[in-house]
């Protein structure tokens, strides 16, 4: 374990605040965790005693529930709280409540929320560490690291790699997390999408290559990460109709086969069942959409050990 040399912040609010090492480490932390969930006891003792609270602002599936996994197999107690459960239904600031919760003395707050930087604004004004689980069309730290992950254990590396994104990319925070993460390890990334969900500067901000259609995008790419049309986050209506989104954006057998023979397909979830793509692509054996689901966990396990109370354990191994 090459844990104890690297510092690690305070809060996770993006991977621009990781090096490449700082990724690497992440990575190889949660193989080792992925171990203790295939045990017949998925449990190590790592965080016993510390409290865990899940502060879910906005509708999860996947995240919250693997947080809340995560923590468990580590020996974490959890609280879990949503907005219309809370008394922010009542008029209640976001900082008040989350004040409130801070006299409670978790040892980490993993919030997610509809307002790009809340993560942040907590994070300079509580004294626990803040985990960013997605906020707003900003950032998706632990999404981004477990498709690395998912990368990773495929192909066995993410270096030169051709990375094609595509989708609703102006709205989302998978989107700039993987652009962050894939980039910091050296990978070739492309995206595309409608224009009216692109924004501008990307190549400039990122170092990715922008196209408006996907097919350039997938020319020979090794991994394909397919991105949800943002509902939710669009102001107006960004595109025809489901079905024309499908017909030209959608990845379909035909598109998959401009990428590389076997090229791995990835997707955030949750899906837009023939939109983003067809059930046959959803299915196939290049989708790796519920590994990314299993690899979730790990990578959560892995970012609570490094980051809740790491001066405790500096220099300790994760496993017992
Ligand atoms: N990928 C992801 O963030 O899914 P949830 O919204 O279900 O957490």
């Amino acid at each position: 374990m090459l844990y104890e040399h690297l510092l690690w912040p305070k809060d996770l609010i993006d991977l621009d605040q990781f090096t490449t090492e700082h990724l690497t480490a992440v990575l190889d932390a949660a193989e080792n965790f992925r171990e203790v969930s295939e045990r017949e006891i998925k449990k190590v003792p790592t965080l016993k005693g510390k409290l865990v609270v899940l502060f879910f602002h906005e509708n999860s599936t996947r995240t919250r529930l693997s947080f809340e996994v995560a923590a468990k197999r580590l020996s974490a107690d959890t609280i879990a709280l949503s907005a219309s459960g809370s008394s922010m239904s009542k008029g209640e600031t976001l900082l008040d409540t989350a004040r409130n919760i801070e006299a409670m003395n978790p040892d980490a707050l993993v919030i997610r929320h509809s307002a790009s930087g809340a993560p942040s604004y907590l994070g300079r004004r509580l004294k626990c560490p803040i985990l960013n689980a997605g906020d707003g069309a900003h950032a998706h730290p632990t999404q981004a690291l477990l498709d690395l992950m998912t990368i990773r254990r495929r192909l066995g590396r993410i270096e030169g790699l051709k990375v094609a994104i595509i989708g609703d990319i102006a709205h989302s925070r998978v989107a700039r997390s993987n652009m962050i993460g894939l980039k910091t390890l050296g990978a070739m990334v492309t995206v595309a999408g409608p224009p009216s969900m692109m924004v501008g500067g990307l190549s400039d901000e990122y170092g990715v290559q922008v196209y408006s259609r996907p097919e350039p995008a997938l020319d020979g790419a090794d991994v394909v990460i397919m991105l949800r049309i943002q509902l939710e986050r669009q102001s107006g209506r960004l595109f025809p109709g489901a079905r024309e989104y499908a017909r030209v954006y959608g990845l379909n057998a035909q598109r998959l086969a401009l990428a590389k023979p076997g090229c791995l397909v990835l997707h955030p979830g949750p899906v837009n069942q023939g939109v983003e793509m067809t059930p046959e692509i959803y299915d196939c054996p290049q989708s790796v959409i519920l590994d990314q689901v299993t690899n979730g966990v790990a990578i959560r396990m892995a970012l609570l050990f490094l980051l809740v109370d790491n001066s405790e354990r500096k220099g300790s191994q994760p496993l017992a």
